[in-house]
Formats: structure tokens, C-alpha cells, sequence
């Protein structure tokens, strides 16, 4: 299925919309180059934020971790980098910027609500109306260990504790009425008598009875997003969100498929189509030509998948410690160790495990990669790559089409990992009038041109 006749282009005036995940803790970021700098340090990720507010992107997005990655009992040591907590992070941007979204990843198995929804709204009010809220259930059970909970919860009731905790959020945003703060000195108290409601919830999960604390923003509070793949997730998904963050952004079927399956979800929930936004995370590979682009992403890939890495993540999929094994040689010889998908080593594509590692048996055979190799081609992909000029082509497809709303970019290197985005490849979008020339709001929840709150 590949659909591109010209005449039939369901969204001919729609818009590209970017964030910048910036990653604070993964290998993806090549931190070993000369050219890049810390990745906790405010500096590096102000001066990615500026650099997206250049280039009237929507939001700076963070992802979500409490305790580092783990893997065989021990700290993946490939992945220290320091984590911040993403709204201590998003504060100091706060005030380092002016229009760009400020997008925390927090989960709702380790966290309370009344106590988030109250941070996030701090974020909100502080920010001018810019803060967003990526919901994650999170799927490892080692952070539960940080709370004396263990694994805590099933996988089955992450999501019923999801949408109780987003319905206490809610209502502590809504605790204030509009008219709440008294308009001017003479007032009789600062907050108009009777405006600040009370909110009592009692659920399976929470029981809260509390006087919010805080005014509505601008936004009226916080955007959400939400990121899950499962059935249950995208179900939640369609339910709750305005911006699903996805995994599935790089093929234009596999793009296309997802939203629709998302917008039945939506309809199904009862809401409008213009409601959701789809933003997939992707990293973003330009060069002059076509070849130089393939080059520069070759060379992406060798610095991101060590041979550390390489056994990493074969050894996820084996399912084997592969550790000390010799990355450049051939694939284990050994059969993938089977055993239930719990959901605790993400990808969706390693979830079929015996044809996967059949299929690339097959292919490094055929093509004599050593196990590096084989993971370099056939592990999780990470972007696109080409020209600018290709590659706004490719992207006002992706959009008009409907397969995505936009993408949520990985910057390779931190500082400097927007600046083609910026310089070269927003130019050509503009161009084709597939993204804005300037900011006309000042909200997170205008830069997306969603529905105010009610
Ligand atoms: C695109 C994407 C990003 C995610 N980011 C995070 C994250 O930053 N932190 C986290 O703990 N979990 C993250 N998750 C995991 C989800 O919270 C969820 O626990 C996991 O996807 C399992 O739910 P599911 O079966 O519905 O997919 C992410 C999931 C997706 C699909």
C-alpha cells in the first residue's frame, strides 16, 4: 500500500509539527565525538532549547527515568549519564525560553497525583502556559524497587491506575475556577472567596481529599501526551491524550497504519479527529547528496552501536548475557532463550524472537556481517536520512497524508544536534508550506492548534 496519487491528498494544508526529545541517559547520543558536550550540563540542553525555539518548534521533550537502567542485576553502564528530574530540568528552561513547549515524561505507577499534577502545574504557571505532560506507565520493574514496591504492578492494572490518576490530575487542575485569583488590591483576600473547590476522589487506586493549590495557567493546564503500544495503551491513548508520542514514524505504511488505528480509537472514545496529535520519535540524518547523507548515517550507526552495544542489545534479543563475547564475530551459535514477553526490554519487533533471530541468521549469512553488523542493519532503527530538500519532501508526504503529525527529533550529538534541522531542513519545509514561519501563540496548546480546555 503506498499511496501518493497527488489528486487524493486527504490533508493538503497540514502542518509539520517538531519537538526535540533530548536524552538525557541512552547510547543513541554519540557522546564519545570531540564535538559534543554534557549532557546534564544547563548549557547543552539551553542551547538545544534555543536552538528548537529557532526553529518555532512546539516543545523540548524529556523522557522518563527514576532510577538508571539496569540489565544482568547491575547499572548499564553505557548509559550513565546522569538523569535530572524532568521538571527540576524543564524549570531551568523556563526560564531560559520563551515560546517552546516543555514536555516532562513522568509515569503514573510511581508517582502520586495529587503531588504531580501539582508540579506540573507549577511548570505550567511559571512557564506562561507551556508545560506538557507525557504520560508513561513505565515497564521495568527495577524503579519500583526506588518505592518498596518491587515490580508493583501488572502490566494489566498500569493502565487502570493511569486513568484514575489522570482523573484526580484533572480535577486538582480544575480546582480553581477561572475567576479565581481577585482582580485587583482592594479585594477582600487575594483568591475570590468559594472559588477554590475541593477535590475528593476515592478509587481502587487513590483516596485524596485536597484543596488544590494552584490557579489555572494560560493554558488552563498542562497538554497531554501519552506514549504506550499496547491494545490497552492506545485505547487510553485515544481516550485521554492530545499528542501521542509513538514509536512508529519511520516507514509511511507502518506511520499510516498506526494513526489510523489510532483516529478508530478516537471515534470509538467519542471524540472529535482533530483532537489527537501523532508525533513518532525520530532521529534526523542530513547531508549535501544523497551520498554524503548514507555516509554521515553509517558513521551515526558505528559510533552508536559499540561493540558493547552490539552485545547489548543481541543479548536482548537472545535473551543470553552475551557480555565478552566478540561483537565482530559471528552471530551466537546458541538458540534465543524463550520466555514470556513481560514488556521489560521495549521493542515490540524483538517480541516474535525465534523468527526474528532466524531472519537474521539468514540475512548475515547471506550478506557475511559479523553479530555488529548484523545489529547495525537489522536492530532498531533510528531515522531518517537525505537531503534537506528530499527529506522535506518525504515529510510533507508523511503529514499530508495523515501518517504522522509531525516527529519528535533525537538529536546524535548534544550540543549542536538541531542546527541542520534548523538551518537547512526547516527552511525547505517552510518553503513548501508544510510548516509555520512563526510562532502565532504563546501556549504549548496553541503552538499544536488544539481546542482550548473547557
Ligand atoms: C515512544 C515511547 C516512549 C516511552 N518513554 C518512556 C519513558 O521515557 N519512561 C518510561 O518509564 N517508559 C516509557 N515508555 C514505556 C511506557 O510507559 C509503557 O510502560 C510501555 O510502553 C508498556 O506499555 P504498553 O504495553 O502499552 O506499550 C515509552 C513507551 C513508548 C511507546
Amino acid at each position: 500500500m503506498t499511496r501518493t496519487d497527488p489528486t487524493d491528498v486527504p490533508r493538503p494544508d497540514a502542518r509539520l509539527h517538531f519537538g526535540v526529545f533530548f536524552q538525557g541517559v541512552n547510547h543513541w547520543t554519540i557522546w564519545s565525538d570531540p564535538s559534543s558536550g554534557s549532557q546534564i550540563d544547563p548549557a547543552s540542553f539551553l542551547r538545544v532549547a534555543r536552538t528548537a525555539e529557532r526553529g518555532l518548534f512546539d516543545a523540548f521533550f524529556l523522557g522518563d527515568g527514576q532510577r538508571l537502567r539496569e540489565s544482568e542485576g547491575g547499572i548499564h553502564e553505557l548509559d550513565v549519564a546522569g538523569r535530572p528530574d524532568s521538571i527540576t530540568q524543564l524549570s531551568a528552561l523556563a526560564a531560559g525560553t520563551d515560546r517552546i513547549g516543555l514536555v516532562s515524561t513522568s509515569n503514573t505507577t510511581y508517582n502520586e497525583p495529587a503531588d504531580l499534577a501539582r508540579r506540573l502545574s507549577g511548570l505550567d504557571l511559571l512557564s506562561g502556559g507551556r508545560a506538557g505532560w507525557n504520560m508513561v506507565t513505565t515497564h521495568n520493574a527495577w524503579t519500583g524497587e526506588n518505592f518498596r514496591r518491587g515490580g508493583f504492578l501488572d502490566h494489566a492494572d498500569r493502565y487502570t491506575r493511569a486513568e484514575e490518576f489522570l482523573s484526580v490530575a484533572r480535577a486538582v487542575w480544575n480546582g480553581w475556577s477561572e475567576e479565581a485569583v481577585a482582580a485587583s488590591a482592594d479585594a477582600r483576600s487575594w483568591s475570590v472567596p468559594g472559588a477554590v473547590g475541593r477535590v475528593r476522589s476515592r478509587g481502587a487506586h487513590f483516596d485524596v481529599d485536597l484543596a488544590p493549590t494552584l490557579p489555572r495557567s494560560a493554558q488552563g493546564h498542562p497538554v497531554i501526551f501519552q506514549a504506550g503500544d499496547s491494545g490497552e495503551g492506545r485505547d487510553f491513548g485515544a481516550r485521554n491524550a492530545d499528542v501521542i508520542f509513538s514509536a512508529h514514524g519511520l516507514d509511511f505504511d507502518d506511520a499510516l497504519g498506526f494513526a489510523e488505528d489510532l483516529r478508530r480509537r478516537l471515534r470509538a472514545a467519542g471524540r472529535p479527529e482533530g483532537a489527537l496529535r501523532i508525533l513518532p520519535g525520530t532521529e534526523i540524518i542530513i547531508g549535501a547528496t544523497e551520498k554524503e547523507a548514507e555516509e554521515k548515517a553509517r558513521w551515526v550507526r558505528l559510533e552508536q552501536v559499540t561493540p558493547a552495544v552490539a552485545l547489548g542489545i543481541a543479548g536482548r534479543l537472545w535473551n543470553i548475557d552475551l557480555s565478552g563475547r566478540d561483537a565482530d564475530g559471528p552471530l551466537p551459535a546458541e538458540d534465543p532463550v524463550i520466555a514470556e514477553y513481560t514488556g521489560k526490554f521495549g521493542s515490540s519487533r524483538f517480541r516474535d524472537t525465534l523468527a526474528t533471530v532466524a531472519e537474521w541468521r539468514a540475512k548475515a549469512e547471506a550478506n557475511g556481517w559479523s553479530l555488529r553488523e548484523a545489529v547495525i542493519e537489522l536492530g532498531p532503527q533510528r531515522g531518517h536520512v537525505g537531503t534537506p530538500a528530499g527529506l522535506a519532501e518525504k515529510f510533507a508526504r508523511f503529514v499530508r497524508y495523515g501518517a504522522v503529525d509531525g516527529f519528535n527529533v533525537s538529536p546524535y550529538l548534544v550540543p549542536e544536534g538541531l542546527d541542520d534541522i534548523v538551518d537547512l531542513l526547516v527552511p525547505e519545509l517552510q518553503e513548501r508550506g508544510v510548516y509555520r514561519t512563526a510562532y502565532t501563540g504563546t501556549t504549548l496548546r496553541e503552538h499544536l492548534g488544539l481546542a482550548p480546555v473547557e
